[in-house]
């Protein structure tokens, strides 16, 4: 049995919420359609050292790195960097040496990727618009950050858009045209009041900040919208992955529910973490085990019908077919052939959930 998804997409993104497996998940898709013959990069952020060690990105420097693997694989990775991503960005479109100077001294560009909301995803996307024109990759597989806010990631070109297209953002990097001098009075007023409250230096600094981006927001505008079309595109597929628990499940409602609000479909649903199935113990088999083994194992039996019961609330997100149980392993993931163990998991059709025992 194959997983179509690593066979045809172009771009696959991964998501769900904090700790449930989605690095591990992008890394073992990865490893799976490279060995299929694809050539992979994935996309990562802030990897568990471990796993970090185990797709050969200890050093953070934003570009694709080989893994050295004993097979004959094309499998790179990356890590997302969103400081050096929008310092690469400022330097690739910049208009001249002094407007890199220019953004790179302002003091609202240095602190930004720290303090405004929906820089990491934003520079994430920039980083997929990047990596999806690179002729040495067919498949790109994305990771996204921990937390809720990973769905911004999707929201990110069009807040962009949006701020771009933004009145008052314009005011500001245009002040003096004359069109707008009535009401460039009172931006000023306004900027003004805002500069007794948060310093004279901050407001500038702001001003500043925009003026600096003067004639890079269409290249940045056109990018955001070209990711969004791209988001939207059959070739980008969708994986979604939970934990066991009731919240990492109502987390994915949550987000395959976000998902539909930007007319996007979850394509495929991991479940992560799942007691193994013990399959069925005959009489004589339990004879065997000593009585606290016997009640160990009815405990675990126990423990993944609930769960199961609990992950059959996901039959409305996707079918049967298309969720995936993988076993807790008895290790953590840090190496490659824990990455392949992963990976065997997702192509085989007994791990779906439709061929389980049901609840
Ligand atoms: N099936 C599994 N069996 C055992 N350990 C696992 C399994 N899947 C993941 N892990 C371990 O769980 C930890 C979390 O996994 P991972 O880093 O992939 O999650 P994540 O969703 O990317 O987390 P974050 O939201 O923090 O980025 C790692 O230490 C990983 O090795
Ligand atoms: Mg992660």
């Amino acid at each position: 049995m194959s997983l179509e998804l690593i066979e045809d997409s172009r771009v696959i993104i991964c998501l769900g919420t904090g700790g449930v497996g989605k690095t591990t998940t992008a890394a073992a898709l990865g490893y799976m359609a490279a060995k299929a013959g694809r050539h992979v990069c994935v996309v990562t952020i802030d990897p568990a050292k471990r796993l970090a060690d185990a797709m050969g990105i200890k050093e953070l420097d934003n570009t694709p790195k080989k893994l050295e693997t004993s097979s004959d694989i094309d499998l790179w990775a990356v890590m997302l960097d969103a400081n050096s991503t929008f310092d690469e960005l400022v330097q690739r479109f910049a208009t001249s040496p002094e407007q890199v100077e220019k953004i790179f001294h302002n003091s609202i560009y240095q602190n930004l990727t720290e303090n405004l909301s929906g820089t990491q995803e934003y520079m994430a996307m920039e980083k997929l618009h990047e990596l999806v024109s690179d002729q040495r990759f067919d498949l790109l597989v994305v990771d996204t950050p921990p937390a809720r806010n990973a769905i911004e990631f999707l929201n990110a070109p069009k807040r962009l858009i949006g701020f771009l297209e933004n009145r008052f953002f314009r005011l500001l990097i245009s002040p003096t045209q004359s069109v707008f001098r009535p009401v460039t009075i009172a931006t000023r007023m306004l900027l003004r009041t805002i500069s007794k409250v948060v310093g004279a230096q901050v407001v500038t600094d702001a001003v500043e900040f925009f003026q600096a981006f003067e004639g890079m927001e269409a290249g940045f505008k056109e990018r955001a919208s070209e990711v969004q079309d791209l988001l939207a595109q059959e070739s980008t597929s969708f994986v979604l992955v939970t934990g066991t628990h009731k919240d990492t499940v109502e987390e994915a409602l949550y987000f395959a529910s976000r998902l539909g609000e930007f007319d996007l479909e979850v394509d495929l649903v991991i479940s992560n973490r799942v007691t193994p199935d013990f399959g069925k113990s005959t009489d004589e088999d339990r004879q065997n085990l000593s009585r606290e083994m016997q009640e160990n194992l009815d405990y675990l039996i126990k423990l993944r019908t609930a769960e199961l019961e609990e992950l059959s609330r996901l039959a409305v997100i996707v079918d049967r077919s298309r969720h995936i149980l993988v076993p807790q392993l008895a290790h953590d993931i840090g190496s490659l052939s824990e990455i392949q163990e992963i990976g065997e998991v997702l192509i085989d059709s007994k791990s779906r959930f439709v061929n389980s025992v049901s609840p």
